[in-house]
């Protein structure tokens, strides 16, 4: 099949990437013209496991086409997938100006019979702006389908490829056809294609985030009420996951969510909520929860220092928002960096991958460097943002020989408690007891 992705960021690369990957022929666009020159080159623009071998693969079978033209990118193909931003507007609901601009820039451009299918996380109602804003132009036929996208930065293509489900919102039967016939390789082993109408999968995709986004929130909250009552949140978090109706996923406690979805995602289904006079109670509430999380390790930094940072230099290990990416968007660590930095601290940070992306938004206000123990040099404190598993099990002799104290500050519970105490350093993580040597 001929398929047309508009926008080519870390959905829309991967979804053009997996239906070329199964013998579609797919063309790229974006308005990027840095993005489709590196991308048309064999650069890949974006850090996701296992992407850039079957990028190469379908760029050399000539299966995947990158162009800024929308026109020419749209030519022939029967499905036309738009992977549009939809960030935040001014009062917290998601800005439509991408997905409605292409999709009247479209409405210009057809002249037979195509499925437009919205992959962008959109509002109810969407899918019947999208259809009016493509009318306005063209007057033949054409669907609006819904399906939006469920794969996680940092496993996408094992997402895309392996989906536990796919979402296809259309009360087209036309539509539904091409749909099956497109997502047949990707659910051979029996997951589900759930058809349903055009409103009720744009809403699927909200409710699933903010219900995982509230899941994280209350752990921790359990985590905050485990420090108060002197309880560790990891023997709270077994106990509780062996119930398959709770399910051991997504309980671990941390500094926050953040990334480019659940953030903007809680807050616009609030506004949703909002526009027809619901007061969405719980979720007002993660976002609340969520903000303080993210600077929940500073109190105990203030304590540990006297409430005197000015001079203290500290050293940052992770700055994406979860480890396997490099996608820094609402990451808490940035939030960190500002607080430590508005003190008078000074920090020096590694990351695997999300480095270019931080220097590139903040410049050298912090220091960069290329591996994990050179950034503990003449540290009065270790701070871990991101659960990266090289940080793991790193060796602690050399961290003990280069920090200056042997601090550390863990946002992920990252390490145990007894090797901690064994090892002699004070270490504070999330919801479990603090160890002081
Ligand atoms: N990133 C995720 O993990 C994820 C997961 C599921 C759903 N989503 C949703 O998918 C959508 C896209 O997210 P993303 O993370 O891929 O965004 P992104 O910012 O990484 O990519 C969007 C791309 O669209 C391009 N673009 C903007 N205007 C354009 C235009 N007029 N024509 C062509 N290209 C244009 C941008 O240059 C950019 O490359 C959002 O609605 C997001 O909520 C994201």
């Amino acid at each position: 099949m001929k398929i047309a992705v508009v926008g080519t960021g870390y959905v829309g690369l991967v979804t053009g990437t997996c239906f070329a990957e199964t013998g579609n022929y797919v063309t790229c666009i974006d308005i990027d013209e840095n993005k489709v020159k590196k991308l048309s080159a064999g650069e890949i623009t974006i850090y996701e496991p296992g992407l850039e071998k079957i990028f190469l693969r379908n760029l050399k079978e000539k299966r995947l086409h990158f162009t800024t033209d929308l026109a020419t990118g749209i030519q022939d193909a029967a499905v036309i997938f738009l992977a549009l931003p939809t960030p935040p507007g001014e009062n917290g609901s998601a800005d439509l100006k991408y997905i409605l601009g292409v999709s009247e820039e479209l409405g210009k451009l057809l002249t037979t019979y195509r499925v437009i299918v919205d992959k962008s996380t959109v509002p109810v109602g969407t899918a019947d702006k999208v259809h009016a804003a493509i009318a306005k132009n063209y007057t033949g036929e054409f669907d609006v389908v819904s399906n939006p996208e469920f794969l996680r930065e940092g496993v996408a293509v094992d997402d895309f490829m392996k989906p536990d489900r796919v979402v296809i919102g259309t009360t087209s039967e036309r539509a539904k056809k091409v749909m099956t016939d497109l997502y047949g390789p990707f659910v051979r082993q029996g997951n589900p294609l759930v058809f349903m109408d055009e409103r009720s999968a744009e809403l699927t995709k909200y409710a699933a985030n903010s219900f995982l986004a509230t899941k994280i929130t209350f752990m921790n909250e359990i985590a905050r009420l485990c420090e108060l009552l002197g309880a560790d949140v990891d023997m709270i978090r077994k106990g509780m996951g062996g119930d398959e109706r709770i399910g051991k996923r997504f309980l671990f406690p941390g500094i926050g969510y953040g990334g480019s979805c659940f953030p903007k995602d809680v807050q616009a289904l609030v506004r949703s909520s909002a526009e027809v006079n619901y007061d969405f109670k719980i979720l007002n509430a993660v976002m609340n929860v969520n903000e303080k999380q993210k600077l929940h390790l500073i109190p105990a930094i203030h304590s540990y220092f006297n409430n005197d940072l000015k001079g203290k230099h500290f050293a940052l290990w992770g700055l994406a928002f979860k480890p396997n990416t490099d996608d820094i968007r609402e990451a808490p660590a940035l939030y960190i960096i500002d607080a430590l930095l508005k003190e008078g601290a000074s920090i020096t940070v590694y990351d695997p991958e999300a480095m270019k992306n931080v220097r590139s938004q903040l410049g050298n206000v912090i220091k960069y460097v290329d591996n994990q123990y050179d950034a503990l040099e003449n540290a009065d404190a270790l701070i871990i943002a991101t659960e990266w598993s090289e940080f793991r099990t790193p060796d602690f002799e050399k961290m003990s020989s280069v920090i200056k104290n042997k601090v550390i500050f863990d946002g992920r519970n990252v390490f145990d408690l007894n090797q901690m105490t064994d090892l002699g350093f004070y270490y504070v993580s999330i919801g479990r007891k603090i160890i002081k040597p």
